[in-house]
């Protein structure tokens, strides 16, 4: 397997390289003068050549850098990540303006390198995500093909640990560093690894369709795969969150908040940005129930509260996601009081997410107790 440091050991692999370079820069010249037409574009920082403004976003979090260089270019900007030219929307208004008022236009979904190879996962003090990861991976294996896994099943561990690893890879700068220079996939090791886990699932699955398939009987539906089987659904595809929600693309050309944007330009609805919108929340950064409660600590629903995006593109698993939520809060939180484990305090915990595909918890242990 070609490494990358061998890549740049090798002579001729070098020259390559440097010609490439020269030819990608003298395209971003030329095509930014061949582009100086009369429509206004969204305003950005100066790209730099073959990097773009890859130096202005941090690969572990991209959507903070983001939400800040919206404080400075406004809510409809352009950043290129390296040859990549995208236009990010931030904060409710913009989001919300563009995904549900101008849903045609910017309900295209861009197919990043990534998404595309993917579509040809008082006691003792204990980690709490691989079980919430198997309750969940179970609800969808009920629906899809009929039936649970015990959760020591060797088989089901794997899959769902492979599932969250290739979350995690996606997540991962040198993932971010395929999506702009897809032909270096190869030379990345987490690339390797990511279509690895992929190809494995993918081998798993077919076993338990080929099970379906033989044991099938038309007059009975067992799950949603044996509706596929003989309804012949087009399931096309399945996708995950993230906080900048899945890219979008322009579906054809749009004057948007009075800048111009081409068909076919990749487009960020900042999540993170909506969620965390100063001028919709009162406290943004904090943890803070009364934002959904009035004065008489009543419910009230929030427009900007759009965790699953708006529009055509809106999440498809929404109603599922959010039953599972509820029951699994709501039945967890009536049996059991929550703690860090002993000799840890509260305000000791660490909070910040893991940035992957999604955002998750820091891998972390806590202790259940029993309210009975
Ligand atoms: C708390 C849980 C979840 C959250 C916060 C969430 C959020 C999101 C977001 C932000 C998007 C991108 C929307 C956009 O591009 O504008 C999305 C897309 C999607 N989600 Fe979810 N999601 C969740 C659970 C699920 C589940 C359980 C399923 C499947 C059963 C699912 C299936 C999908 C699919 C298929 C898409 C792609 C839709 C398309 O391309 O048209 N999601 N989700």
């Amino acid at each position: 397997m070609i490494m990358l440091e061998d890549l740049f050991q090798s002579s001729t692999s070098l020259c390559l390289l440097v010609a490439i370079a020269c030819l990608l820069v003298f395209h971003r010249v030329y095509s930014s003068f061949s582009s100086r037409d009369q429509k206004k574009a969204p305003p950005g920082p100066k790209p730099l050549p073959l990097l773009g403004n890859l130096l202005q976003v941090d690969l572990r979090r991209p959507d903070s850098s983001l939400v800040h260089l919206s404080k400075i270019y406004g809510p409809v900007f352009t950043v290129y990540l390296g040859q990549k030219k995208i236009v990010v929307l931030a904060g409710y208004r913009t989001v919300r303006e563009a995904l549900v008022n101008h849903a045609e236009e910017f309900g295209g979904r861009e197919v990043t390198p990534i998404l595309y190879d993917w579509n040809k996962g008082h006691g003792k003090p204990f980690n709490n995500s691989l079980p919430i990861n198997y309750a969940t991976s179970n609800v969808i294996s009920a629906i899809l093909f009929g039936k649970r896994f015990e959760y020591k099943d060797p088989v089901f561990q794997a899959m769902v640990g492979r599932d969250h690893e290739t979350i995690r890879l996606i997540g991962t700068a040198s993932i971010l560093v395929y999506t702009v220079f897809p032909w270096l996939g190869p030379c990345l090791k987490n690339w390797r690894m990511l279509m690895k886990n992929v190809e494995a699932n993918k081998e798993e699955l077919k076993r338990i369709i080929v099970n379906l398939k033989e044991t099938l009987d038309p007059d009975m539906c067992r799950c949603f795969v044996d509706a596929f089987l003989t309804r012949k659904l087009n399931l096309k595809r399945l996708a995950n969150i993230v906080p900048m929600a899945i890219p979008h693309k322009t579906s054809r050309d749009v004057t948007f908040q009075g800048f111009f944007i081409k068909e076919g330009t990749a487009v960020f609805p900042l999540l993170t940005s909506v969620l965390r919108d100063e001028n919709e929340w009162e406290s943004p950064n904090s943890f803070n129930p009364s934002h959904f409660l009035d004065e008489n600590g009543t419910f009230i629903r929030r427009d900007a509260f759009m965790p699953f995006s708006a529009g055509h593109r809106v999440c498809l698993g929404e109603s599922l996601a959010r039953m599972e939520l509820f029951l699994f809060f709501s039945s967890l939180l009536q049996r059991f009081r929550f703690t860090p484990p002993p000799g840890v305090k509260e305000e000791e915990l660490d909070l910040t997410p893991t940035m992957g595909f999604n955002l998750s918890p820091t891998p972390h242990e806590l202790c259940a107790i029993s309210r009975q």
